[in-house]
Formats: C-alpha cells, sequence, structure tokens
C-alpha cells in the first residue's frame, strides 16, 4: 500500500506536468500567430473605398488613403490614378514628396513621377495601379483590383 503522501506527490507532479503542457501549446499558438502573414483585407476591411467628390482633388495633387495602402494622383489634365504606395524595388512604402514634384523612395532612393512611371532606379517598372470609378460625381477606389504594369499608357487614367 502507497503513502498518501507519496499519492499526493505524484498527482501534484502530473497536474505540474498538464500545466506545463497548457503553457507550451499557448506559446506555440501565440508565436505561430506572430509569424503568419497579415492579409491585405485587415488593412483594408472595406475593399471600396470613397475618396470624395472630384472637385476635392486639386489637379497636380497627390492625396494618401493609407487605409487603402494608396495614393489618389490627380493630374494636371484633370485625370485621376490610384497609385500602391509599395515601391516595385522591394516594397518599401513610397511617401510623396510635394516639394519635389515625385515619390522618393527612402529605402533605396527610387524616384516616381505623379503617373507612378520611374524616373530614377533601381526600380525597373510603374507603382501598380488599382483601379477608379466616378459614380455622380464621388471618386471611387477598388482596393482589390490591384494590377501591375511595365509601363504608363494614358488609357489607364480615369477621367470625370
Ligand atoms: S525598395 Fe524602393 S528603391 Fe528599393
Amino acid at each position: 500500500m502507497t503513502e498518501p503522501r507519496a499519492d499526493r506527490r505524484t498527482f501534484l507532479g502530473w497536474l505540474a506536468a498538464g500545466l506545463g503542457l497548457v503553457a507550451l501549446a499557448e506559446f506555440v499558438w501565440v508565436g505561430l500567430s506572430f509569424l503568419r502573414p497579415r492579409r491585405r483585407a485587415d488593412a483594408a476591411t472595406d475593399t471600396l473605398v470613397v475618396c470624395g467628390p472630384v472637385d476635392d482633388f486639386a489637379p497636380g495633387s497627390v492625396t494618401a488613403f493609407p487605409a487603402g495602402l494608396f495614393y489618389l494622383a490627380r493630374l494636371e489634365d484633370g485625370g485621376f490614378l490610384a497609385l500602391c504606395r509599395e515601391c516595385t524595388h522591394l516594397g518599401c512604402t513610397v511617401p510623396w514628396s510635394q516639394t519635389d514634384g515625385r515619390f522618393v523612395c527612402p529605402c533605396h532612393a527610387s524616384t516616381f513621377a505623379i503617373t507612378g512611371e520611374v524616373l530614377g532606379p533601381p526600380a525597373t517598372r510603374p507603382l501598380d495601379v488599382m483601379p477608379v470609378r466616378i459614380e455622380n460625381g464621388i471618386v471611387k477606389v477598388d482596393t482589390r483590383g490591384r494590377s501591375r504594369r511595365t509601363a504608363f499608357r494614358p488609357d489607364q487614367v480615369v477621367r470625370a
């Protein structure tokens, strides 16, 4: 017959092992959650971004829409382009420089025109674009429809 003290010790040993396994499982789960890539939809849950009335955007202006991960560029001729903010070199976020009148990548200094065309390497292709719609004078951008392009073409521009 075993002593009650030994039974208690065995029980506490099993309890400690069980709690250790639960803690290990939780640690692994949290670690995997950090490693799992975020879906784009997490950053922009509503895929159609309503930017605002056409007249709110001056010709020659660039407006950032951080939630949608794009810039709305209004060209001097009044046309619109939605430009993805990811550099086509290695994916850094490219800020618009109002002073320089161009996008300047902070990582390796690629530069892009207001149309997204490459002005300076190492990037070799223009910023990606998203579809722009103008409905009843309101500019909307569909963030699901991102497309790569090899060059800027005038038919990519949407006019009111
Ligand atoms: S990531 Fe923009 S130039 Fe390299």
